[in-house]
């Protein structure tokens, strides 16, 4: 690493809360799928920013609509009303069904608001209780720590906000047996991301509106890392459900969004059915931030260009050959790699933990990985110690696909021989 990038680390250091496990890497800028670091190596970017630059790096329509917008009104606040966030909310509800959106600055505050919708519906009869599950991720803050199903997120924060309870991923009759008199909701992920990339089954999903349904509980999910064509449709559950015969008419009561939904400029949203459309009346749930009209612009923009530039089907095309591939590289590297997960452009693969070639380092092998494909040139996102994720940006193009699996092969080739 060369001075510049040293300098640069040390003020991180010297100034920067060490909050953040960092890969050795200063990163400097960025074209399409490509980012440079300080030295002026190139990268492939397999993570985009985890599941964040839905239209890569420096999209020339993004950068204009940005300078446009802001040329013209960036923020007014809540206490007014303006074309953009109506708009967009628009947009969003003809995607998914009848309802209406509430728009945040993150994904783990977006999802505050479905902690606070779960309240206020169960309100009157007094239920407050979330069932999430086990190995989910729902975001750092105080709620979104309690209702993550993962020991490590809480640890050294308590006492933990009280009204979350764990059930196992894809077990419907541990949802049933979970749910009790003070039960206001169920919040699950459409695919289990920080987890290890894992979809919910077709038949969970539709047990689980089914189930709540009948015992009158909202059914929550969470987008922020699986939504917003990360894999193949708008929402993971379309996709999921895509040839089921409840497909067509499946519907949580609410969900959360944020990552994708700008490309990289901060929002979170979540979208609410319509029965319940109204129930965080005036006064009841705000954020400054949230929804601007510089937000709404770019946030319109990339469903513009996803829809003019089919992304959708590049991410379902691509994204089957990415699976395709990274299943005959476990079968030719069964040593480095152990399987492919997950669907679309959120996916990635498990590692054969057991393996020797594994062993030399006290690394997690997810991580061990992930540096061997960074020193080839690629970025990618571990998931807890096994799981090595690909999450590119949705207009990644076929060529780069292919430079992505041929470095994959080098690296496992390279674990191979340890
Ligand atoms: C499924 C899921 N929910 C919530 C969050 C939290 O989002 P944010 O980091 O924007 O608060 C994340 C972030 O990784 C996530 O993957």
């Amino acid at each position: 690493m060369s001075e510049k990038a040293e300098k640069i680390k040390q003020l991180f250091n010297d100034y920067v809360v060490p909050s953040y496990g960092r890969f050795d890497l200063v990163l400097d800028h960025a074209q399409g799928s490509y980012v440079w670091d300080a030295d002026g190596k190139r990268y492939l970017d397999m993570g985009a920013g985890i599941a964040v630059c839905s239209l890569g790096h420096a999209h020339p329509e993004l950068a204009a609509t940005l300078a446009e917008q802001a040329r013209k009104l960036i923020h007014i606040s809540n206490l007014y009303y303006h074309e953009g966030q109506g708009r967009l909310a628009q947009e969003i509800v003809s995607r998914v069904g009848e309802g209406k959106c509430f728009f945040a600055n993150s994904g783990g505050e977006a999802n505050e608001g479905l902690y606070k919708l779960a309240r206020k519906f169960g309100n009157e009869t007094g239920r407050y209780e979330v069932i999430t599950a086990l190995h989910s991720f729902h975001g750092r803050t105080l709620a979104g720590i309690a209702a993550t199903g993962q020991d490590k997120v809480k640890k050294g924060f308590d006492p933990i906000v009280e009204g979350f309870k764990y059930i196992p991923y894809n077990d419907l009759k541990a949802a049933e047996a979970a749910i009790g008199p003070k039960t206001a909701a169920i919040l699950i992920e459409g695919i289990q991301g920080e987890g290890g990339i894992t979809p919910a089954d077709p038949e969970y999903l539709v047990g689980l509106r089914k189930l709540c349904t009948e015992r009158n509980i909202l059914l929550m999910m969470d987008e922020v890392q699986c939504g917003y064509y990360r894999s193949g449709s708008f929402c993971s559950f379309q996709e999921i459900l895509r040839d089921h015969p409840e497909g067509k008419t499946f519907l949580p009561d609410v969900f959360s969004m944020a990552k994708g939904i700008a490309s990289g400029f901060p929002m979170g949203a979540f979208w609410v059915r319509k029965p319940y459309a109204d129930l965080l009346g005036p006064g009841s749930h705000a954020t400054t931030f949230g929804g601007t009209p510089l937000a709404c612009a770019v946030a319109r923009k990339v469903l513009e260009v996803i829809e003019r530039d089919h992304l959708a089907e590049n991410v379902r095309k691509l994204g089957a050959l990415m699976k395709k591939t990274v299943t005959e590289l476990a079968v030719r590297y069964p040593n480095v790699i152990e399987k492919s997960r997950g669907m679309g452009f959120m996916q990635g693969f498990s590692l054969n933990v057991e393996s020797p070639v594994f062993k030399k380092s006290t690394l997690t092998p997810s991580v061990q990985f992930v540096n061997a494909l960074k020193e080839n040139g690629v970025l990618t996102v571990p998931a807890g110690a096994s799981v090595v994720r690909l999450l590119p940006p949705l207009n990644l193009s076929a060529q780069e696909a292919e430079e992505a699996m041929a470095k994959i092969e080098e690296t496992a080739k390279e674990f191979n021989k340890i």
